[in-house]
């Protein structure tokens, strides 16, 4: 018998504090229309001083396990995908394990910049369909607003924080029916953000983004692996009801809703009120229209992420 790997259960978590484009206009040369015609983004959360990447995910993958009725003991593998961990090591899913109680499972961090998340549903994926693991928690956890420079209009407009969560269970039914992913790290120089204990002397630990020609790889790459992603699957694009994308600019999301020739009312946006919370993004999304009842059971739904690395990924999934 075929083994699928099925979601049981989501979350979210976004910390109290809105920042509107208004607030950052008063301390850098922007304005609130500026950015929301280029970006999409009119506000974006902001975690307090004694929140974390753990303590937002903590609540995030509460929540997924609440959903998904599933004992924090029952989960055999938590992968946590994040730029911004609470340490160096323990990894952030070490630290989130014991803020679950969970006691006997593996526990390990990715780091692949915005498309994290992505990586993570393929890894997971692969441990259940091999039989590795029965249950596994992902989360993207970020605090972008920690490795933000706030002096830096071109950057500091774009980012949030916030954590999403997905439980998955092994099933005989699918599920997630493909994953794909990819990393070229050519570009290392359009997009990055230098670690914040080595080489400070020649790099402020902040995002550096050359934006306008991440847009043109992003807006080109993503349309390729929707193709990979329906092709694998001999699946043409009008099975596809939803489209829940990685929440960088409405812009480069419109490109690919049109190369699925997919009206604007099937993709889902948070990003207005979000802004690009890098790994924590899809499952955010992923979780709000799951949440309203806009994802329903048995829908075709396509997952897509891209960022810094260069990393890109998708996952098609029969929810
Ligand atoms: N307010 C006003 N003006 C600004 C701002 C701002 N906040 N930021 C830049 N400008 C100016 C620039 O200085 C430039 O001025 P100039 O023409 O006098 O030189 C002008 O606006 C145009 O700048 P561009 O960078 O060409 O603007 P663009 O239309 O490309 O929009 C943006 C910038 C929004 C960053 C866009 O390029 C983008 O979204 N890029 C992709 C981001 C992305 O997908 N990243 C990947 C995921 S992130 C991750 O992995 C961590």
């Amino acid at each position: 018998m075929m083994r699928y790997s099925r979601i049981i259960g989501t979350g979210g978590y976004l910390p109290d504090d809105i920042r509107t484009n208004d607030f950052i206009s008063q301390t850098v040369d922007t304005s609130d229309s500026w950015i929301f015609e280029r970006t999409g983004i009119k506000s974006r959360r902001i975690a307090a001083d004694h929140e974390t990447a753990s303590s937002m995910a903590e609540v995030a993958a509460r929540q997924a396990l609440e959903m998904s009725e599933c004992l924090a003991d029952e989960i055999d593998l938590i992968i946590v995908a994040t730029g911004t961990p609470d340490l160096t090591y323990p990894s952030t899913a070490c630290l989130l394990q014991k803020r679950l109680g969970i006691k006997n499972c593996a526990a390990f961090d990715i780091q692949a910049a915005c498309s994290g998340s992505i990586f993570g549903l393929s890894i997971a994926d692969q441990y259940i369909k091999t039989g590795a693991a029965k249950k596994v928690l992902i989360v993207g956890t970020e605090i972008c607003s920690r490795i933000v420079d706030w002096t830096d209009r071109t950057t500091c407009i774009l980012f949030g924080d916030g954590a999403g969560a997905i439980v998955l269970e092994a099933s005989d039914q699918a599920g997630i029916l493909s994953t794909h992913i990819h990393s070229d790290g050519e570009f290392e120089d359009l997009l990055y953000c230098p670690n914040l204990y080595i080489n400070t002397e020649q790099h402020a630990p902040y995002i550096s983004m050359r934006g306008n020609e991440v847009f043109k790889v992003a807006v080109n790459t993503l349309g390729r692996i929707v193709d990979e992603t329906l092709d694998a699957n001999n699946m043409d694009r009008s099975e596809v009801d939803w489209l829940v994308p990685h929440q960088a600019n409405i812009r480069i999301i419109a490109a690919t809703a049109k190369k699925l020739k997919m009206s604007m009312d099937h993709v889902v946006v948070t990003l207005e009120s979000q802004g690009n919370t890098s790994s924590a993004s899809v499952l955010l999304a992923f979780n709000e229209a799951v949440r309203d009842g806009r994802i329903q059971r048995g829908q075709v739904v396509l997952l897509e992420a891209f960022g810094a690395g260069f990393t890109w990924g998708s996952a098609l999934i029969k929810f």
